[in-house]
């Protein structure tokens, strides 16, 4: 009789130490995989694939900044998964945030950790004329790109002559070629994925424990969720400013304003489709108290990749981010009211190891070669 129940047991653990998944759990897992990219709208050339060209070549073209030194790909490294590996990014000044991977950046709905941008073509003039990070205006962007050899017939393909008296939908059109490149930067097939297609043996029982704590205990669900894990909003887990002391970056708060009045938007003159989902929603944005000091849940797919963690990278490694929720030790309040739902969770060394696990299943592989250098 016991031996039975001890079998039993045994093969509802699936083996192994893995873990056996309820049929309630199962339906979790599925909303979880597979990642699909929906189209935006909102840029008639985001399948361009002549937009697309061009976008990769200003990508990793140092000519796009003051200095000569700065493209996008100096903090979107393709090697590191399109991120630096810095804390803090630097371009030709000091930034105050860390680069997010601008892989499957194109599943989001709010752009930038305070997601002060609302549509991905939204994001490139920004970055370029920022005085820290490419410090160069769009009229200098459209000299270098309509008198080189290559970009300027290039251009002429996609969006035919250049009329330097309407530069604001140049740079709308520069814009929305670097959002056709990055859009085709998906890297969202991982062993996890194969797991809940039913390959149990895609990922180890580590991962699947840390898997199974992820959605039911651990409580990273009510955050991170869906194909992406992320709900795709705005929240604060309390992990202070690199320099300690109390919360400085207003976060969202900060963004909902920038939002209002950026130039380049989902409902914009610029938009391929200003009355849709998109613009509709952003017209009804609106501040809410909790916003001070909240940023973005970031998707966990890659997470393994991309260190160090946060806003600001604040935290060095999966391990450190996974001691701050474990203990809340060094939990910074934006105004007092901690968000009701974190608590600390006590993870012992086996739990932390498994969510680790778990965290590393969700790296994909890299999107194709060709993508990950300037095109030849
Ligand atoms: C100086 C380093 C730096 C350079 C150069 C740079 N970026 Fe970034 N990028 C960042 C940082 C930092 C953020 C986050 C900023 C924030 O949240 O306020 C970011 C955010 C983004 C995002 C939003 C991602 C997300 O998850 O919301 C995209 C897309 C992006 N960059 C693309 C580009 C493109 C295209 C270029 C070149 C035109 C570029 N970046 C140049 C550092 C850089
Ligand atoms: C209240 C919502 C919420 C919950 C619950 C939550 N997270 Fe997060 N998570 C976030 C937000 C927001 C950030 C970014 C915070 C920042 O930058 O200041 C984040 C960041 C992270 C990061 C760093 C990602 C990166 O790219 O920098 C990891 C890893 C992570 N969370 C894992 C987890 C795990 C594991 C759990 C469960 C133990 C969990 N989270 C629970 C909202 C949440």
């Amino acid at each position: 009789m016991l031996t039975t129940t001890l079998l039993l047991a045994f093969a509802a653990s699936g083996g192994d130490g893995a873990p056996m998944f309820t049929e309630d759990e199962w339906i979790i897992l599925r909303s979880m995989s597979p990642a699909i990219l929906m189209p935006d709208t909102t840029n008639a050339y985001e399948k361009n694939e002549n937009a697309a060209l061009l976008g990769q070549h200003i990508f990793f073209d140092k000519r796009f900044s003051s200095n000569k030194e700065v493209s996008c790909a100096t903090c979107h490294e393709p090697d590191k998964y399109f991120t630096d590996g810095k804390q803090i990014a630097v371009g030709t000044g000091q930034t105050t945030r860390n680069s997010p991977t601008v892989l499957n950046a194109a599943h989001q709905r709010w752009f930038f950790w305070d997601g002060r941008t609302d549509t991905l073509w939204g994001q490139p003039i920004q970055t370029m004329e920022h005085p820290a990070e490419m410090n160069i205006p769009r009229k200098e962007i459209a000299e270098i790109i309509e008198i080189d050899s290559t970009l300027g017939p290039l251009w002429i393909k996609t969006f035919g002559n250049m009329d330097e008296s309407d530069i604001d939908t140049i740079a709308s059109n520069v814009a929305k070629s670097l959002a056709a490149y990055i859009t085709k930067l998906d890297s969202s097939h991982a062993p996890f994925d194969d797991f809940v297609a039913g390959d149990k043996n895609a990922i180890p029982a580590s991962s699947q424990r840390g898997l199974k704590y992820f959605i039911g205990d651990g409580g990273c669900l009510r955050c991170h969720f869906g194909p992406w894990i992320t709900d795709g909003a705005f929240h604060s887990v309390g992990v202070g400013p690199l320099d300690g002391g109390a919360l400085k970056d207003a976060g969202r708060a900060g963004a909902i304003d920038k939002l209002k009045i950026a130039q380049f938007t989902s409902g914009g003159i610029h938009s391929d489709n200003p009355n849709g989902m998109r613009a509709t929603i952003s017209k009804h944005i609106a501040k809410r108290r909790e916003d001070w000091g909240s940023f973005r849940t970031p998707s966990l797919r890659n997470v393994a990749k991309t260190a160090p963690y946060m806003h600001a990278g604040q935290l060095a490694t999966l391990s450190d981010v996974l001691e701050h929720y474990s203990t809340l030790e060094n939990f910074v309040s934006a105004d007092h009211h901690r968000e009701t739902i974190l608590e600390p969770l006590n993870l012992n060394e086996q739990q932390k190891t498994d969510l680790v696990a778990f965290l590393e299943s969700l790296t994909a592989p890299l999107p194709d070669e060709k993508l990950l250098k300037a095109p030849e």
